[in-house]
């Protein structure tokens, strides 16, 4: 799919219509998402994709719209999870889809949301998911973008923990703040990073505290692989 129509789609899909500051519920641009998920098509094309932290389902329904097997997207907020199952069923009916020839039941059917807390997630439930759907021979790929932790500290420490635990690839994005400590935390936890790209996440102004219309953030999105 080319960049311009994701990101369209993405872009359509509706952010959170009450969003929690502690939660740091904000959605991730078209621009950006398609960038990265475009970048990690290779990885997600028939395998499996777990979105931690999903919100409202952007990168969950572009991984898909990638070619992604099946997807599961976690959020522990279960407004968010309904938003987003509200949103497969608005995309259901974008005539866009029809244009562009997407398998529209393939894409409502193979993507599961589920309100859970990252710390719920293990590796045991994880293999049970993949068997009950018959998916033990898929490659497992996390997409997050986890909260920065400027809200509730270290608050992106346990989706790191977390993917280590359960994903082969991963792709995860951080404040470049952080990059020192993310890379050591990855390095001692299992994981090899193989790229790191720049990027700037634009947070609106949608918070109480917020005093500008928009923030820009200096973010790093990492590619690591599971060393066995
Ligand atoms: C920065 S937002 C990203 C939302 C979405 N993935 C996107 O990229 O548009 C972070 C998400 O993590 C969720 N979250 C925060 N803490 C969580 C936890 N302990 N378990 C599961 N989800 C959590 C929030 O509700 C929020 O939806």
């Amino acid at each position: 799919m080319k960049k311009k129509y994701l990101e369209m789609i993405l872009d359509s899909i509706k952010p959170h219509p009450n969003p929690k500051s502690s939660l740091e519920q904000y959605t991730t641009e078209g621009k950006l998402a398609s960038e990265l998920l475009l970048y990690a098509q290779k990885d997600i094309l028939n395998n499996v994709v777990f979105d931690l932290g999903c919100g409202t389902g952007r990168l969950s329904i572009g991984t898909k719209l990638l070619g992604a097997k099946k997807v599961f997207g976690f959020d522990i907020d279960s407004e968010s999870i309904l938003c987003g199952i509200k949103n497969l069923k608005i995309l259901y009916n974008n005539p866009i889809l029809d244009k562009l020839d997407i398998n529209k039941d393939d894409l409502v059917n193979n993507i599961h949301f589920i309100t859970k807390d990252i710390k719920d997630i293990n590796f045991n439930y994880i293999e049970s998911l993949m068997k009950e759907y018959n998916l033990e021979n898929y490659k497992r790929v996390v997409i997050q973008n986890p909260p920065f932790g400027s809200q509730k500290r270290n608050a992106d420490r346990i989706f790191l923990k977390k993917s280590l635990e359960i994903g082969d690839v991963i792709y995860t994005i951080h404040n470049s703040k952080t990059r020192d400590f993310v890379i050591k935390y990855i390095e001692d936890n299992g994981g090899q990073i193989t790229h790191i790209f720049k990027g700037i996440f634009r947070i609106p102004m949608i918070y109480h505290f917020h005093k500008k219309k928009n923030k820009f953030i200096d973010i790093d999105i990492y590619r690591i692989v599971k060393v066995k």
